[in-house]
């Protein structure tokens, strides 16, 4: 018996030591940590149980017969963050370069099947070099399967994607489909072609971190969501991250203890906004002063910086924050901005978890850009996600709210379950100078007639009033009572059960 025991230790111990101890040193060596010491960081201590430890490839061609590596390149199973139950994959660098074989596939397929089945998340770690060569088209039929479950899955379970090394060609569409992209600076790329194909066809230089690195693609792409400066951190964010999200679409975010008191008082906003109506200021301190304990975690920070997206909670429930940022951009909507924000609002709404958004919006964008670029359906497509949108919403209008962005963003017409503005808030068809212009073109050659007319267009509309009586305001706030309200608003939407009518599936302007 001894020697039995003694058997599964020594082949445990074989499988651990995946591609063997000079490919773990050149990872090292690479700033990377390993597959399994990456799940040591990612879940519980102690918490990992492992699925396939002694799975095998089963191809004979190129030699393959005598280069089995028990588990065949990926860790797979399960664990929990702060006790919470989640599903994991692994690609393992070491192991012929993380390259997907048909046996591989087939366990991240397993462990994503029953991630659906108990209705928890999955986190997949990236680290590869794409399809196996070897397995040549039992490789791709791997991936394939792959897609299929994160298509399947998409809005029933939440799905995180970490990019911890090469993730090229086909391959990067199962993290494309996942809900969220977390990369690693330096060390980790996505492209669908490398730079050598790109010389090839477009005669462009570019280096792998330029095409497809972290920074590429949370600022000029918005492919990935964060970017991080080593393994260590993007790991522990992840755990902060999946603590904001529900196991999965028939349960509530988890509630964390706080001890921020629901009606706390911020003083400090009554002077947030400027007394010049074209001067900016900084949303993020909205934000920060109305979320527990200031604790906001920020999605695609450096893309689209003119509207802010990210979670943070409030009473110890998690909420979704959507806002304009008057610092860039004005707060204007444009076609990055729309998509972003869409895209959060669809998640958020998916897995029920509420949206607050503040709204200081000016507009869409003008020019020539933007409409040949198609703002007109991107622009949609935000609309579309606030107004199909059931989960419980919550809008506070702190100062412009003009034309359509004004409905686009959570307005009482898209269902909005209550809306507040500021006395500072502007909700209006338009600016006043635009709107006198256009009334009044006739008195364009005469200042004094244009600033009267400007004058009296400010007075009946640069407030929140007009709205107000109409009920598209439910109430005008003083804006150091913002979180009080907003916790006390979300208090009673607790229950809140709206249902979209029957269909198979919407068409959302793509
Ligand atoms: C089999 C692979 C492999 C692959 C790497 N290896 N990629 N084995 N299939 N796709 C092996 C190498 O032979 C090597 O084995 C080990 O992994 C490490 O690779 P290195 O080249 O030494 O590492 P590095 O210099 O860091 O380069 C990493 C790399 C490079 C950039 C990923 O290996 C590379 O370009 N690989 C090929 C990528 C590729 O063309 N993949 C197929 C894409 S098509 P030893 O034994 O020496 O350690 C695709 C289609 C997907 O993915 C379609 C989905 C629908």
């Amino acid at each position: 018996m001894q020697e039995i025991l003694q058997e599964l230790e020594k082949r445990r111990a074989r499988a651990r030591l995946g591609g063997g101890e000079a490919r773990i040193d050149a990872q090292h060596a690479r700033g990377k940590l390993t597959a399994r010491e990456r799940l040591e960081v990612l879940l519980d201590p102690g918490s990992f149980e492992e699925y396939d430890m002694f799975v095998e490839h089963r191809n004979t061609d190129f030699g393959m017969a005598e280069q089995k590596i028990p588990g065949d390149g990926v860790v797979t199973g399960h664990g929990t963050i702060n006790g919470r139950l989640v599903f994991v994959f692994s690609q393992d660098f070491t192991v012929f370069g993380g390259a997907l074989s048909e046996t591989f596939a087939e366990k991240i397929c397993k462990v994503m099947d029953r991630a659906a089945n108990v209705g928890a998340p999955v986190i997949g770690i990236n680290d590869s070099g794409g399809a196996r060569i070897q397995d040549g088209v039992a490789s791709l039929a791997g991936y394939a399967g792959v897609f299929q479950r994160n298509i399947e899955q998409s809005g029933v379970i939440p799905q995180l994607s970490l990019i911890m090394g090469p993730c090229a060609g086909g391959a990067v569409y199962s993290p494309a489909m996942t809900d969220f992209i977390f990369m690693v600076k330096d060390t980790s790329y996505m492209f669908v072609t490398g730079p050598e194909v790109v010389k090839t066809v477009t005669q462009e230089t570019v280096t792998q971190e330029q095409l497809g690195g972290a920074i590429t693609h949370t600022t000029k792409s918005s492919v990935a969501d964060l970017a991080f400066e080593n393994d260590v951190e993007a790991l522990l964010q992840t755990r902060r991250f999946f603590d904001f999200l529900p196991l999965n679409n028939k349960e509530k975010p988890p509630l964390r203890e706080t001890f921020d008191r629901a009606d706390r008082i911020e003083t400090s906003l009554d002077t947030l906004i400027p007394d010049n109506p074209n001067k900016p200021y900084d949303m993020h301190e909205l934000i920060s002063k109305v979320l527990d304990e200031g604790d906001f975690m920020e999605v695609q920070p450096k893309f689209a910086g003119n509207i802010l997206i990210g979670f943070g909670r409030i009473e110890g429930s998690t909420v979704g924050i959507v806002a304009n940022q008057p610092m860039v951009l004005a707060g204007c909507l444009d076609i990055d901005s729309s998509r972003k924000a869409a895209r959060f609002v669809r998640f958020c709404d998916a897995f029920n978890i509420p949206i607050v958004t503040f709204v200081d919006v000016p507009g869409f964008l003008p020019g020539t850009a933007q409409e040949y670029g198609g703002i007109i359906k991107h622009g949609a497509k935000l609309l579309f996600a606030f107004g199909e949108a059931t989960v419980p919403k919550v809008t506070v209008i702190t100062r412009k709210a003009y034309g359509g962005a004004y409905d686009v963003m959570s307005s009482k017409h898209l269902r909005g379950d209550v809306n507040y503005a500021w006395p500072t808030a502007e909700i209006a068809v338009m600016g006043a100078k635009g709107a006198v212009e256009i009334i009044f073109r006739k008195d364009i050659g005469d200042p004094e007639k244009i600033a009267e007319h400007t004058r009296n267009y400010e007075a009946r509309f640069a407030n929140p009033f007009v709205a107000a009586s109409r009920g598209f305001i439910d109430e005008v706030i003083l804006p150091h009572s913002t979180r009080r309200r907003i916790a006390h608003s979300l208090r009673i939407l607790k229950n809140k059960d709206v249902r979209n009518p029957w269909k198979k599936h919407d068409n959302l302007p793509l």
